[in-house]
């Protein structure tokens, strides 16, 4: 079958060399892709808020499988707008992306079945907020509503910092703002655990540590993610359980009450504390960079997977998993997450040792003439899976010394918990 991947980044890039290996699979067409992807895939550039484009292409090349990577199109509807059509689109629908799409939505969800999270309230209008500051203890969370490109939330530590966020979100820095949230700021360690679910069976789909902050030593500003490993240190048998039955199937069965059949990866970020877990936010996706660093683990046909979940049989296949460790460390440009230079040539690619255990997905990449440039603050990212970190560790810096690139950056203490 031929296959159709929506998206640019390391995670796409990294579900395309998974569905390419399926002995199913003819022809895959990623949309936008990177470099990355185009070794391996065709590129077509469609601009992602054009569905129609996409289902002229998915017509014209005969796509029966259409792979959704990014939370934006997912909640802007790509799913619905297939609807009736034959091609199988995998990801959730626009009321069920809505766990993504709207914090609100998510925490009146939470409130409702009693799951786990930080104590919140929704704020209409910047007085009503401010007088609420005015009262509280600091530091404390303040977010936007909606899709925020990651930059929505802040972590006020003084009523200054809480009033400029304020007035950022009602002065429409990430758009129409009717409502805001304000929350209590948890305390703990960060975790990403994955599930992949087709609205009744629901299957575990791995957990990671994600390294947001750009310094290391986890400080500096955050960023789109600068590493991940998996598994994750925090996981035992009796989190996974409480994570499972206080969070996740009281997610899905709230969804089901309220008609909706959640269909995709689901990506619950929680902060642990004292082994219990409490949801900061769903995405309704994979994680970037928790893909690229999951995916290399998977022993199951990813396609056979995509397929069943659609097809809701998600209950007939069984997903098994490599047991070695996996880390990822995120190559950037220089400057990144504020402003860098685009265009920038990547030498010495092929001086890169790639193998069934060591990876590099493409992320900000584009391939003109034969050379491949970056184009983006995230840039390239090299997985190694071992016995354990630190030798996947040691063989992702061996790589990134080999490519010795004089315009990026790269964290080198990814992992230092389980690793120093
Ligand atoms: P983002 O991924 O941009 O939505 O940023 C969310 C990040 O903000 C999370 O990964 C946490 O680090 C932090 N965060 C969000 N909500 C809270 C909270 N209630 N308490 C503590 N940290 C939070
Ligand atoms: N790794 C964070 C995210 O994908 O949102």
């Amino acid at each position: 079958m031929n296959v159709g991947i929506i998206g640019s980044g390391g995670r796409e890039h990294a579900i395309c060399l998974s569905v390419k290996k399926s002995k199913k699979v003819n022809k895959i067409y990623c949309v936008p892709g990177n470099a990355g992807t185009s070794e391996i895939a065709e590129n077509i550039e469609i601009d992602l808020s054009n569905f129609d484009e996409i289902k002229n292409l998915v017509i014209s090349k005969k796509i029966e499988l259409l792979i959704i990577g990014p939370e934006k199109p997912l909640v802007n509807g790509i799913v619905d707008f297939f609807k009736g059509s034959n091609v199988k689109v995998f990801g959730p629908n626009q009321l069920a992306s809505q766990l993504e799409g709207s914090k609100i939505f998510t925490k009146k969800l939470c409130e409702k079945y009693k799951i786990p999270t930080a104590k919140f309230g929704i704020f209409d209008n910047s007085s009503e907020s401010k007088k609420f500051l005015e009262k509280s203890s600091f530091p404390i969370v303040i977010k936007a509503d909606g899709l925020a490109a990651g930059k929505g939330v802040y972590i006020c530590e003084n009523k200054n910092e809480a009033f400029f966020a304020v007035d950022e979100i009602f002065n429409g820095r990430f758009g129409l703002a009717k409502n805001l949230l304000i929350e209590e700021h948890l305390i703990g360690e960060e975790m990403s655990y994955f599930v992949i679910t087709d609205g009744n069976t629901i299957k575990n789909f791995g957990t990671a540590q994600d390294h947001k902050r750009v310094l290391e030593g986890d400080k500096g500003k955050n960023t789109g993610g600068m590493g991940a490993y998996s598994p994750s240190r925090l996981l035992n048998l009796d989190l996974e359980k409480k994570i499972k039955e206080k969070i996740i199937y009281p997610t899905i069965k709230g969804l089901q009450d309220i008609k909706i059949n959640y269909k995709g990866f689901l990506y619950a970020g929680l902060m642990i504390k004292e082994n219990e877990p409490f949801l900061i936010e769903y995405n309704v996706r994979m994680g970037d960079p928790e893909c690229q660093t999951i995916l290399p683990k998977l022993k199951t046909d990813l396609t056979d997977i995509f397929i069943s979940c659609c097809e809701n049989k998600l209950d007939d296949i069984k997903i098994e998993w490599n047991e070695k460790k996996s880390m990822c460390i995120v190559l950037c440009s220089k400057g990144y997450p504020d402003e860098y230079k685009k265009n920038i040539l990547i030498k010495n690619l092929k001086k890169i040792n790639i193998d069934s255990n060591n990876l590099c997905f493409h992320a900000g990449t584009i391939s003109s003439n034969n050379e491949i440039y970056a184009i983006g603050g995230r840039v390239l990212n090299f997985v190694a899976l071992s016995k354990d970190f630190k030798t996947a560790r040691n063989k992702i810096l061996k790589n990134l010394k080999n490519l010795s690139w004089q315009n990026g950056f790269y964290r080198e203490d990814i992992g230092f918990k389980v690793i120093d």
